[in-house]
């Protein structure tokens, strides 16, 4: 037995002293978000069980299938967390609109933003899904939380986190003090420490993309990968490639053994140079993760935590890992990929601006 035992609880409460000011009303908010994703591991390892499989019925604002396990993972997420008086508004990728705070209810001071049920194509295959949440302080002068509050840079987060419903249920969180990993222990009910600061290795082994799309890859994009496989590049090794196709798990596996995650910008639609990942619910959260780990997260121009939200929903492109595997992507789309980042630089533009 390890000498200190340290739940998630208790570690959440210490890392309080990093930040003298704070009420108790973060720490408490993360309690809840672990609490969440207590009840929603319940329901994953029962998904065989019961007759929970399929769709529900409905799409989500992307056009996307919708699958029960994502309504109730969206339900108990906000139901966890509306009448607290932590938040003064939330954000979910299965709703539309922001999510205010119930009139009846407190309003407080942080900002909940969140992908409930990450990788939900593979509920029904019985492989590694997630939940990615972000959270961000309220900026707007209102008493109740507008658009403004959800529509902030990544380098605004005042913590980041996901939790991965694999072989064993893990929380991984940061506020800014590193990267601690918990794994529940199903028998008591915990989250117990199990990795303590993570930091993404140096020398990566993985890469991770859906090679599936390369027919609709930019020219730079293709001889990246062809560079990570070895093709080019003196004496180079190839990496090996792992792709789950939940971001969570991928993101995962990379951040413990080093590589990189990439979902590119391509050229299938004209309207969409952005790639199916989204800025708000998946990439800034991971981002923030990821350099606090030592590795970086880009659009293939600029990080990711730089970039201004405009809409709830706006997709990006991510390159995510180890820092000299993203630094060379960046070097790659600079290289050769001209027309695609006007194009890009273009239809960011043309986001709706903040209203
Ligand atoms: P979500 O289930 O929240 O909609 O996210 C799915 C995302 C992400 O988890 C994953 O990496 C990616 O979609 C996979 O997309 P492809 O099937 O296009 O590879
Ligand atoms: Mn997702
Ligand atoms: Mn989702």
């Amino acid at each position: 037995m390890p000498s200190t035992l340290m739940t998630i609880e208790r570690h959440i409460l210490e890392s309080q002293r990093y930040a003298p000011h704070a009420t108790g009303a973060f720490t408490q908010l993360l309690y809840d978000i672990a609490l969440s994703a207590k009840l929603i591991a319940r329901e994953t390892t029962r998904a065989g069980l019961v007759d929970i499989l399929g769709e529900a019925g409905s799409n989500n604002v992307h056009g996307e299938d919708q699958q029960k396990l994502d309504v109730y993972a969206d339900e108990v997420i906000f139901r966890m967390n509306d009448h607290t008086g932590r938040l003064c508004v939330m954000a979910s990728e299965e709703r539309p609109d922001i999510i205010p705070i119930p009139e009846q209810f407190d309003t407080g001071r942080y900002v909940l933003i969140y992908d409930p049920l990450d990788g939900s194509s593979n509920i029904d295959v019985n492989v590694s899904i997630g939940t990615i949440f972000a959270i961000f302080r309220k900026i707007s002068s209102g008493p109740r939380g507008t658009l403004e509050d959800i529509l902030q840079p990544g380098k605004q987060l005042a913590a980041a986190g996901y939790v991965i419903y694999g072989a064993s249920t893990m929380m991984v969180y940061s506020t800014g003090h590193g990267v601690h990993g918990f794994t529940l222990d199903p028998s008591v009910g915990e989250f117990l420490l199990s990795h303590e600061n993570i930091q993404i290795p140096e020398t990566p082994m993985y890469y991770s993309v859906n090679q599936g799309n390369e027919k609709y890859w930019t020219p730079g994009v293709r001889r990246y990968v062809k560079w990570l496989q070895g093709i080019y590049g003196e004496g180079r090794k190839p990496l090996s490639q792992r792709y789950i196709g939940s971001l969570v798990a991928d993101f995962h596996r990379n951040l413990l053994k080093g590589g990189i995650y990439l979902y590119p910008g391509d050229l299938r639609s004209a309207d969409n140079p952005n790639g199916k990942l989204r800025l708000l619910y998946e990439a800034a959260p991971l981002a923030f993760l990821c350099e606090q780990a030592g590795g970086k997260a880009s659009d293939g121009i600029v990080p990711i935590l730089e970039i201004q939200p405009h809409s709830l929903h706006q997709r990006v492109p991510l390159f995510i890992g180890s820092a000299n595997l993203v630094d060379t992507a960046n070097e790659f789309i600079r290289s050769y990929d001209r027309a695609w980042v006007e194009r890009y630089i273009e239809h960011s533009q043309q986001e709706p601006a903040i209203t």
